[in-house]
């Protein structure tokens, strides 16, 4: 969707597929119910301010003092340098490796034995940096958390602030910490007797980068490679700019600040500064904004909490909101805990130039790399909630992969664009052998399409789609095989499913992608007749020939062929992606309701549940609210192994470190569905006596 006045959003979605009662939910009063109120820091879940493209983590000084939280971008990426053996190895030099498939050899970006070291650096660059650190100095005083007193942090939602205080020696310090929804600023202010006394100031540290860990955290970079990188520094009166260069990365951070203060770099060989206030100062206001290039702006703390303001109480008022009555059950508090917070740090990291990273930006998973698999449970929730302006911010990433995704087809002999997986801002997919055989990413922007159609039936939405359905529909339908004997077309092998725990030679024709296949061409081919254009005749002929459910046994089974999948342990663990087409998915014309109720059965019964990952239960959730079984979809949603500690942070289960975003996109999503409803379903689905009022959201397919 191009730029669209909120207003106007409002006003279409009220003519088009929602369920309203508008306007009648104190939300101000219930949003500050769940302000976080702590007493000391987390380390791998630090209070967060920022606005989707930028994040500052901190700890209980409102700052990086302790622990050195992250300060993550969309922009700030690194190279490190290319592998010595063989000597001047290129991106280029990669060729991936061949498989056998249906007769003729595709090429797979797998890594390759044979280029070992340039497949690792092409999977682990480029990766995220960490932009730097900012805390409390205490000089040459050995202070820790621990010899602090009276420790309190307040995180406001409605304002998107945070207020810290803590006691050194009997003196209050006091601080507040804002993000600019504009620019990627923080706002600080500091206020104690300690500054004039001149045992208080302000460092700033800036780490070097390196691919040495797929899951970097919770704490991104190395401070200790002082050699490897450089800053320097240029001061103006009120201003100081600290230039960052990391190799081929550069980057600036502009310290401004009011009234008498300095900066000074502390040592020599180091990349430590310190922000120093003049002897009559007991309050110390100052902004640091992180940026691919100096600016000549000189961004002021009043201008930033003003934007912030401003920001977070739109935020809040805009678009759906759900409310569950605490008194009318106890689950409900918590239930409504989590959905609130999931707002505010989905906003706060997963609002970006591009689709979210799991970890979103508190700390590095995958390289800091985005998967394109993942696109549809990090961004779908803004859609059912109406917030079409931070969905819009990454959607374009389909147009933007357009063309990659169109050389990978053609490299591979299909038709089409293929989207890649495990992405950085160029569009390159990272070699990896679950990477390059996964499929179920490629539906996703038939769903999304349609969903906008939905809202926003325009000859704008058709055009804006159009050549990316038609280039991916292209692949879906040169990529099903058709066999010859049987006339059904196959999906794999090789392949990876949703549950990324089958052999690839042996896997086809799974569930959900079969499912989902159908699903994606059935919305392409009415986007051309809206058009009135005609539909290609080979999407006509694989919708209609493509392989039928896998049955075995009178319950859906992951892919055709699977042995005995519901007493293997390794095949009931992971994604119960199979349950996917009834919920997540509108109902496929295969959809036997027996054979389902008979699946889901099996799933409650055999599942290992601690070992799934955390959009496993919106994902069951969802199911169980279609079926009509409101009482287990909310079970899920509070299920014990799908855990939101005490910070918000959805714990995500045992396989990744804290957070796992999906979890809590996930929530968004199923609460959207089960307030909002579907096709057939007008109105909401919660458990018996449950009171809740819910306005703005847009209905399911
Ligand atoms: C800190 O907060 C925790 C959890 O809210 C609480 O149990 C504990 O008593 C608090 N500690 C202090 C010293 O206030
Ligand atoms: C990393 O290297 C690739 C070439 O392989 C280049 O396209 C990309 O721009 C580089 N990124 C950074 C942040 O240096
Ligand atoms: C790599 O090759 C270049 C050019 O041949 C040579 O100058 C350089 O010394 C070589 N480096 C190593 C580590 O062998
Ligand atoms: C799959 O089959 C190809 C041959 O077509 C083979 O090269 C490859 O190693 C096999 N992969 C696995 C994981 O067994
Ligand atoms: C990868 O690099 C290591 C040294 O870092 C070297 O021993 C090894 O031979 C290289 N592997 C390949 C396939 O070039
Ligand atoms: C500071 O004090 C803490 C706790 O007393 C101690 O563990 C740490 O080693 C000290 N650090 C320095 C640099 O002296
Ligand atoms: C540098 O710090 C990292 C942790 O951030 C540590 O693992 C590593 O051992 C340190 N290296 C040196 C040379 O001190
Ligand atoms: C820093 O540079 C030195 C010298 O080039 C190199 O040996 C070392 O591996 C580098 N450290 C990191 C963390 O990249
Ligand atoms: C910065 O200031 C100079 C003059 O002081 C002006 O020419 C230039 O356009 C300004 N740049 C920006 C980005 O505002
Ligand atoms: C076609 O399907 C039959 C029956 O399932 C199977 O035996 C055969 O291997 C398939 N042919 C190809 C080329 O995949
Ligand atoms: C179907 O059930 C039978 C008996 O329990 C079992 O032996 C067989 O492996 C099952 N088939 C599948 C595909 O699960
Ligand atoms: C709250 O609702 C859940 C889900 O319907 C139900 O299982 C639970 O018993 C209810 N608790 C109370 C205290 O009513």
């Amino acid at each position: 969707m191009s730029p669209i006045l909120r207003g106007q959003v409002i006003f279409c979605f009220l003519l088009a597929s929602v369920t309203v009662v508008d306007g009648i939910i104190d939300r101000n009063s219930i949003v500050q119910q769940y302000n976080l109120q702590l007493n000391r820091s987390h380390p791998y879940s630090p209070v967060q301010v920022g606005n989707g493209n930028f994040a500052f983590g901190v700890d209980i000084t409102g700052l990086q003092t302790f622990l050195p939280h992250n300060t993550l971008s969309s922009w700030g990426w690194h190279n490190s340098s290319l592998p010595m053996t063989p000597n001047q190895t290129k991106p280029e030099d990669y060729t991936g490796v061949d498989w056998w498939t249906h007769n003729r050899l595709v090429n797979y970006a797998q890594p390759n034995p044979k280029e070992a070291n340039i497949s690792q650096w092409m999977i682990a660059n480029p990766h995220r940096i960490n932009l730097g650190r900012v805390g409390l100095w205490f000089g040459d005083e050995n202070v820790t958390e621990q010899s602090l007193t009276q420790k309190t942090q307040w995180l406001e939602l409605w304002e998107g602030r945070v207020s810290s205080s803590v006691t050194l020696h009997g003196s209050k310090i006091e601080v507040t910490t804002i993000a600019s929804p504009d620019t990627d600023t923080i706002a600080v202010s500091v206020s104690s007797d300690l500054l004039h006394q001149g045992g208080l100031s302000v460092f700033f540290d800036f780490p070097y980068a390196t691919g040495e860990n797929k899951f970097d955290a919770p704490f991104v970079g190395l401070f200790n490679a002082t050699s490897n990188h450089t800053t320097a520094l240029h001061t103006e009166p009120n201003q100081a700019i600290i230039t960052h260069t990391l190799d081929a990365t550069t980057y600036v951070a502009q310290v401004v600040w009011q009234g008498d203060a300095a900066v000074l770099r502390l040592k020599e060989d180091e990349h430590k500064y310190v922000l120093s206030p003049g002897h009559s100062v007991d309050k110390l206001k100052f902004t640091v904004t992180y940026a691919p290039q100096a600016t000549n702006t000189t961004t002021q703390f009043e201008h930033v909490e003003e934007a912030a303001k401003t920001w977070w109480a739109d935020y809040w008022s805009y678009g759906a909101f759900v409310s569950f009555p605490i008194a009318s059950n106890s689950s409900a508090y918590e239930l409504q805990r989590r959905v609130i917070l999931s707002q505010y740090l989905l906003a706060v990291n997963g609002a970006g130039r591009d689709p979210a990273q799991e970890s979103g930006l508190v700390n590095n998973g995958w390289y800091g790399k985005f998967h394109l698999e993942m696109v549809f449970w990090h961004l779908a929730h803004w859609v059912f909630w109406s917030k079409w302006d931070l969905y819009d911010r990454s959607i374009g990433v389909y147009n933007r992969f357009l063309p990659s995704s169109f050389d990978r087809a053609k490299k591979q002999g299909y038709n089409g664009a293929r989207l890649g997986k495990m992405s950085d801002p160029s569009g390159r997919s990272a070699p990896g052998s679950i990477n390059s055989l996964l499929i179920w990413q490629q539906p996703h922007p038939m769903y999304f399409g349609e969903m906008e159609y939905r809202s926003f039936p325009t000859t704008a939405t058709l055009q804006k789609w159009d050549s990316i359905l038609t280039g991916i529909a292209d692949f879906m339908a040169s990529y099903a095989f058709l066999n010859e004997s049987t006339k059904v077309y196959d999906l794999g092998p090789p392949m990876y499913p949703v549950s990324e725990n089958t052999k690839p030679n042996a896997t086809m024709n799974p569930t959900f992608e079969l499912a989902y296949w159908r699903f994606g061409l059935d919305v392409a081919s009415k986007w051309r007749m809206r058009q009135n254009k005609s539909i290609p005749p080979t999407w006509t002929h694989v919708y209609d020939n493509l392989a039928a459910f896998p049955v075995e046994n009178n319950t859906y089974v992951t892919y055709e062929g699977i042995t005995d999948m519901w007493n293997t342990p390794e095949y009931t663990e992971d994604h119960p992606g199979v349950l996917g087409i009834q919920g997540w998915l509108p109902p496929d014309p295969q959809f036997n309701e027996s054979i389902f109720e008979n699946t889901i059965a099996r799933v409650h019964e055999t599942w290992n549940f601690p070992f799934s990952y955390g959009w496993d239960f919106p994902l069951i959730a969802i199911t169980e609210a279609r079926r009509g079984d409101a009482e287990r979809a909310v079970a899920q949603l509070l299920d014990v192994n799908n855990a939101f500690d005490e910070v918000g942070m959805p714990v995500g289960g045992t396989r990744v470190p804290t957070p796992y975003f999906p979890a809590a996109s996930g929530l968004l999503l199923a609460v959207g569905m089960m307030a909002g409803g579907w096709d057939g379903k007008e109105g909401m689905t919660w458990p018996e006596g449950w009171a809740v009022e819910a306005e703005g959201f847009v209905r399911g397919m």
